[in-house]
């Protein structure tokens, strides 16, 4: 755990140092522009996007282009994709004592890029030959998975945990890539007790079957149950740290709520040490 936190004081120190000189390229580093674009609005567009790349200039672009910038779909040679193909290796190794089918997304606190991960780590999964991987939205509350990757659900995780669709009628296909996204359409009053019924068991079982590797992602840990309900039922957790922003002390709170014997690591997010977006540990 020193690590993480030797990681955490280099990423302020980088961070306070930046920010004294050149704020433009801090900004880049951590955008903070709410998220506000619905979901329809970008059906469709993933395969152009996917072949943009990263020519456009970042002063140019909506603060959702600068958002999607960020997935490792849309650049898979990127540095941060690099990153992510690092953590899958590690987890991969870590599989070998163990089976890791299913691992949840989280961190102490919101906004600290739980989603963004959760899809970057789906998709440099499913980029490895022959893995089916299945990516599902388990934050009922803020979802963002189906925003993020432009997709247009006629149903949802929380109709099928409610018995009012099937997961072959919700299940949709990430165009591009051989990824299925489970995603929220409809926000249900009570997703806590969704998360910790018996029908949110029998799913993760069925899709454990069904699929090499499951991504789940869920809220912020602190506050709420539903991370941790969910994380119980996953083979294993990576926990998001916010390099310039999550206290040491959330970071030992959220693992002492959390089972540590399934957590896999830290992933420690927008440190800029030795231009590194992500750290793992
Ligand atoms: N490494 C990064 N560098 C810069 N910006 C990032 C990085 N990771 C995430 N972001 C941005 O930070 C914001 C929050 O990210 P994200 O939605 O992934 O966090 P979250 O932890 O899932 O939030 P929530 O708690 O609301 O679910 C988004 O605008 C995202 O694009
Ligand atoms: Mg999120």
């Amino acid at each position: 755990m020193a690590k993480v936190y030797e990681a955490l004081q280099r990423a302020e120190e980088e961070r306070k140092r930046k920010m004294g000189g050149d704020p433009a390229s801090a900004a880049v580093e951590w955008d903070t522009t709410p998220q506000s674009a619905p979901s329809h609005k970008h059906g469709g567009r993933l395969r152009s996007l996917i072949r943009r790349r990263e020519t456009v200039a970042v002063a140019d672009e909506t603060a959702n282009e600068v958002n999607k910038r960020r997935i490792v779909v849309l650049q898979p040679e990127s540095y941060v994709a690099e990153q992510f193909r690092t953590l899958r290796g590690r987890i991969d190794s870590l599989a070998t004592q163990r089976p890791i089918k299913t691992i949840a997304m989280t961190s102490a606190n919101a906004r600290e890029g739980k989603s963004t991960a959760a899809i970057n780590l789906a998709a440099v999964t499913s980029m490895s030959v022959g893995r089916k991987v299945l990516l599902m939205d388990c934050d009922m509350r803020k979802p963002k998975i189906s925003s993020s990757l432009g997709l247009d659900p006629k149903t949802g995780i929380a109709e099928v945990l409610l018995n009012r669709a099937s997961f072959d009628e919700a299940v949709i296909k990430v165009e591009g890539l051989s990824l299925d996204a489970l995603v929220v359409r409809s926000r249900p009053s009570n997703p806590s007790e969704l998360l910790a019924s018996s029908e949110m068991r029998d799913l993760i079982e069925d899709v454990s079957r069904r699929y090499d590797q499951v991504i789940l992602d869920t809220p912020a840990c602190l506050g709420l149950p539903d991370s941790k309900t969910v994380s119980e039922i996953c083979d294993g957790i990576v926990m998001v740290v916010r390099a310039d922003a999550t206290p040491r002390e959330d970071v030992q709170a959220a693992l002492d709520i959390l089972d540590r014997r399934r957590v896999l690591g830290l992933l420690l997010n927008g440190a800029e040490v030795n231009r590194r977006q992500y750290g793992y540990y």
